[in-house]
């Protein structure tokens, strides 16, 4: 949730930064903003351009006010609104009261309350509602001899989250960055330096980069950067290579990225299939896991927490562990496990899932499961995330970069990822070696599983077509289906804004059924596994309500027909992977939706890609 960025070189700040924050645009976009430390009538001051709404916005704003080419020093901002409505004054950078200090961040501050009434007191004024121009006057009001003992002394009053950038007009040659709950990453080519809230914006200069800790701050100069922590000790952090081609980040001749990495996919799953099953064995190998046979036989039960669409695939996960693995399973809404309080145990192993790896309410769970002796592993996709680096062991999903809001190809990676997980638990308890190989083989169809319903693409377009006009919909399923209704519920509101409900196939007759007519379609995830019949029964349930029903079934099963002409068909497959080519249907309906209804598919109102707030 919003981006940071900055850049110290001898180049030209401004294109440098605006590059950088259309990288990170996903984070948020409903304003954005750059500061530079630029030379005025030989004096160096700070100059400001902000705008509201995209990054096109702010281009047009510098094209209109352009900034000097000379300042090589700078910060940018990309929001996504947390105190204050999207507005230029509220848009980041903000300043000092002299104006001499610019800050970007990222987080939120808890006692920004406090810390302005004591501000307004001493004679601060404040320009914005945000809570993070209070660090801006905190920064000024604690002046040393040094920038960064300046901010380090501000920062002592802080409570709450950061990621911050700073840059003052009295120290021209450096940056100041800090972090405390969101995420900065740090590369240097030898010649410039850049700070970002991910490494998107930096892998074009370097592939090196440097993810700072929990109190860390860093001195920035032109070529090369010093890490501290904030009570001033000496940091050491080991650089992290990034396999990361900047060109995975592009459109790629797509409409829209949501688009592209759909049909990404099956590479995607490819990527994340590679090396990790053994056919022989019936098993799946997962290093990252660091767990012995004995390890896994020694818990007794599994948590699996997570937000979103991560936690629908971590339902899906429960079921898989309980099939395979015979472990009792359960997943549990990552705000809910952090504050409810809830029974884990040293033989109790919690499986923490986020695409971003930097999901708030994910990352608490995680150090609240860590404070309480459970087992914790993380599923990411993000390498070096918070939540991936915090859990210490884990798997990374490899779906390469998401940029899309909307999660697609990370969902199918964490459900092939669970599936493995509960094969290798299933193999150490009690799957048999001809049963392992069976899921082994079920899972190696994936890639091609997905292409069948990438074909028809046309098809599921032409469907859209026909409940683009809809105002509600119903998703129902059920076993691994009510998963996939839930999360094709997800993408086709979050896209599209048309308002859908997941429910469970059975569960639409205690009480939604009220709520269906003619209006109202229904869509069906009913491939030819176990509970097929049952839904078919749910279906006809529908039609006698007159609701239009679109139906996913399996190649082959005729019985469908009956109820719709709307049919979407998935091969045959095991039904521990049906979901995975149900939901690749889901999301293209959704996508065809939204692009009918001329939504912003990649940026949906509202919503940020990574979200680090509870
Ligand atoms: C997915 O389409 C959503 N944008 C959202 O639900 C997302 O899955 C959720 O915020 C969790 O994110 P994470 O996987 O990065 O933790």
């Amino acid at each position: 949730m919003c981006g940071i960025v900055g850049y110290i070189g001898p180049n030209s700040a401004t294109p440098r930064l605006i590059a950088g924050l259309r990288k990170l645009e996903y984070r948020g976009y409903d304003s954005s903003g750059i500061a530079l430390v630029a030379p005025v009538n030989g004096n160096n001051e700070i100059l400001l351009r902000r705008e509201v709404g995209k990054i096109d916005a702010l281009q047009r704003e510098l094209d209109t006010h352009p900034l000097t080419a000379d300042a090589t020093v700078g910060i940018g901002h990309t929001r996504w609104a947390t105190h204050g409505v999207p507005s230029v004054r509220n848009a980041h950078p903000h300043l000092s009261r002299n104006g001499r200090i610019a800050v970007v961040h990222n987080g939120i501050i808890d006692n920004y309350q406090e810390l302005r009434a004591q501000l307004t007191a001493r004679g601060f004024e404040f320009r914005s509602e945000t809570d993070t121009e209070v660090l801006a006057h905190l920064i000024e009001l604690n002046s040393a001899d040094t920038l960064v003992d300046s901010v380090r002394a501000a920062l002592r009053h802080v409570q709450g989250t950061f990621g911050i950038a700073v840059v003052s007009a009295d120290f021209p040659d450096e940056m100041i960055v800090a972090r405390r709950g969101s995420p900065i990453v740090i590369g240097s080519n030898g010649t410039e330096t850049l700070v970002a809230s991910d490494v998107a914006p930096i892998v074009p200069y370097t592939t090196s980069v440097t993810f700072l800790d929990d109190g860390d701050i860093a001195i920035l100069t032109p070529g090369r950067f010093e890490i501290r922590s904030l009570s001033n000790a000496s940091v050491s952090r080991e650089p992290t290579s990034v396999d990361w081609d900047p060109g995975a980040a592009e459109k790629g001749g797509f409409e829209h990225f949501m688009l592209k990495e759909i049909f990404e996919q099956p590479e995607a799953l490819e990527n994340c299939l590679r090396g990790r099953l053994i056919e022989a064995d019936g098993a799946a190998k997962l290093s990252g896991l660091r767990l012995e046979p004995r390890d896994i036989a020694s818990l007794s039960n599994l948590v699996i927490t997570a937000c979103g669409t991560s936690y629908y695939a971590g339902l899906h996960g429960s079921y898989a562990f309980e099939q395979l693995a015979g472990i009792p399973a359960r997943i549990e809404q990552a705000a809910e496990f952090r504050y409810r309080n809830p029974i884990v145990s040293p033989d109790t192993g919690v499986i923490a899932i986020s695409q971003s790896g930097e999901t708030a309410d994910t990352l608490a769970a995680v150090r609240e499961a860590a404070r309480k002796g459970a087992l914790v592993c993380s599923i990411c996709n993000v390498v070096g995330s918070t939540i991936a680096r915090e859990a210490g062991r884990g798997i990374y999903l490899h779906a390469g970069p998401e940029i899309g809001v909307a999660s697609t190809k990370a969902f199918l990676c964490q459900v092939a990822v669970l599936n493995m997980m509960a094969l290798l638990f299933g193999r150490t308890r009690r799957l048999s070696n001809a049963e392992g190989i069976c899921i082994v083989r079920a899972m190696q169809q994936l890639p091609n599983l997905v292409r069948s319903v990438l074909a028809q693409n046309d098809r599921i377009c032409a469907i859209a077509e026909k409940i683009a006009g809809c105002t509600d919909a119903f998703y129902i399923g059920r076993g691994y289906m009510y998963p996939a209704a839930l999360e094709g519920a997800l993408k086709l509101k979050e896209i599209s804004y048309l308002h859908a409900e997941g429910y469970h196939a059975a569960e639409l007759k205690h009480g939604p059924i009220a709520l269906l007519d003619e209006h109202v379609p229904v869509i069906a995830c009913a491939p030819s596994i176990p509970g097929h019949d049952k839904t078919m029964g749910n279906i006809q349930e529908c039609r006698a309500r007159k609701a239009p029903v679109i139906v996913i079934a399996s190649e082959g099963d005729e019985s469908v027909s009956a109820f719709t002409e709307d049919v979407i068909r998935i091969p045959a497959c095991h039904e521990i992977v049906a979901a995975i080519p149900v939901v690749v249907a889901e999301q293209l309906l959704a996508y065809h939706v939204a692009r009918l209804r001329g939504e912003p598919i990649d940026q949906p109102r509202n919503l940020a890609k990574s979200v680090t707030v509870e």
